[in-house]
């Protein structure tokens, strides 16, 4: 090939790659910097008042996501298993458009599970957020897949995976139901995610349970979309990095569950518009994701997982020492 050919494709390469660049940063900063002034209005019933049911709503990011969207004017309806963090809870939102569900997510039978459902099933729900999820094991929350107990492997798949494809299952037809929509309302479904999908050491079974939300909510987002009677059903996967909450107690410096909460409000409308079934609404778990999964190779990738939990199993071993 003639030197003056060569130079001309690379310098053409070269030029596709800055534009792809320069359309992903512009992208970047017009999604995660312009957020609507008043979000979810697509969500809400003409009819009544709109209502979103949040798994894993007494405390932290669900907690969060509550009463984010309690002052965009929604109803919420808390799940979670202890009556009286439940409770309080929902005294703090200061709302009368406020329900509570005992449920158990590790434990409740399909029948329980129903019944709960049933007990809603007068209200207008619009919004589901499937957040509920966590380490159900004894302490220390890292550590070889080897010393989990069967019980412990099995928690992980209830309350981080099996639970949430029952209450899709069973919230579906209230998403749908003629008799609370009218023809343009739309409806919507959040699957909490995490980083930790791509496959993290001494946190196997929890990284692997975040794998099965990606993908139930990429799935199920793609199938609703292909049916009419479905299609007004947005589905997204929210995944995030490091959020402090009561679950991650040793997140120093990251955003905190209230202002995480009010990233997942505030930027829905952009991810729907733009037709994406994932969101990583808060910009700087946005960067550390779009290099996890598109720019490190795998050994850097595995490197400095290692590190980083590595680092963390180490504060526990710390922990667990002093408690004995
Ligand atoms: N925080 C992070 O750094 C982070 C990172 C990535 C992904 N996530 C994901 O984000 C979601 C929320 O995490 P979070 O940090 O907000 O957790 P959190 O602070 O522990 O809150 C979890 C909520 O779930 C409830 N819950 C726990 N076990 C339950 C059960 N068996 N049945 C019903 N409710 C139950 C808790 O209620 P009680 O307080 O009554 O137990 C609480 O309301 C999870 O899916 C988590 O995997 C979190």
């Amino acid at each position: 090939m003639a030197p003056g050919i060569l130079v001309t494709c690379l310098a053409g390469v070269g030029a596709a790659a800055v534009l792809r660049v320069l359309c992903w940063a512009s992208q970047f900063v017009l999604y995660h910097f312009w957020r609507p002034s008043k979000p979810l209005t697509a969500y809400k019933r003409a009819g009544g008042d709109s209502y979103a049911l949040i798994t894993g709503g007494s405390a932290g990011i669900g907690l969060a996501i509550a009463r984010n969207l309690v002052s965009q004017g929604f109803g919420v309806v808390l799940l979670g298993h202890l009556p009286d963090e439940l409770a309080s809870a929902a005294k703090s939102l200061n709302s009368p458009l406020v329900r509570t569900l005992v449920v158990n997510a590790r434990t409740a039978t399909p029948e329980q599970l129903s019944t709960a459902i049933e007990s809603i099933s007068d209200l207008n729900i619009s919004i589901l957020v499937n957040n509920v999820g966590g380490f159900p094991l004894a302490d220390p929350p890292l550590r070889p897949l080897s010393t989990l107990s069967t019980a412990e492997i099995d928690a992980h798949v209830d309350l981080n995976a099996r639970f949430m494809a029952r209450l899709t299952n069973l919230v579906l037809p209230l998403l749908s139901s003629s008799s609370t929509r009218q023809k343009n309302e739309r409806s919507l479904i959040l699957n909490v995610s995490s980083a930790g999908r791509v496959g993290m050491p001494w946190i196997v079974m929890y990284s692997a349970t975040k794998a099965f939300n990606y993908a139930f909510s990429v799935g199920l987002s793609r199938e609703l979309d292909d049916d009419p009677a479905t299609a007004h059903i947005d589905c997204l996967a929210v995944t995030l990095g490091e959020v402090q909450s009561q679950a991650n107690v040793m997140a120093e410096g990251a955003v905190t569950a209230e202002v995480f909460g009010g990233y997942v409000v505030g930027g829905i409308d952009g991810a729907v518009r733009r037709k994406w079934r994932e969101v990583r609404p808060y910009w700087g778990h946005d960067l550390q994701l779009g290099l996890m999964d598109r720019v490190l190779p795998d050994s850097m990738l595995t490197h400095f997982s290692r590190e980083e939990l590595r680092a963390k199993k180490e504060r526990w071993d710390v922990i667990m020492a002093k408690r004995r």
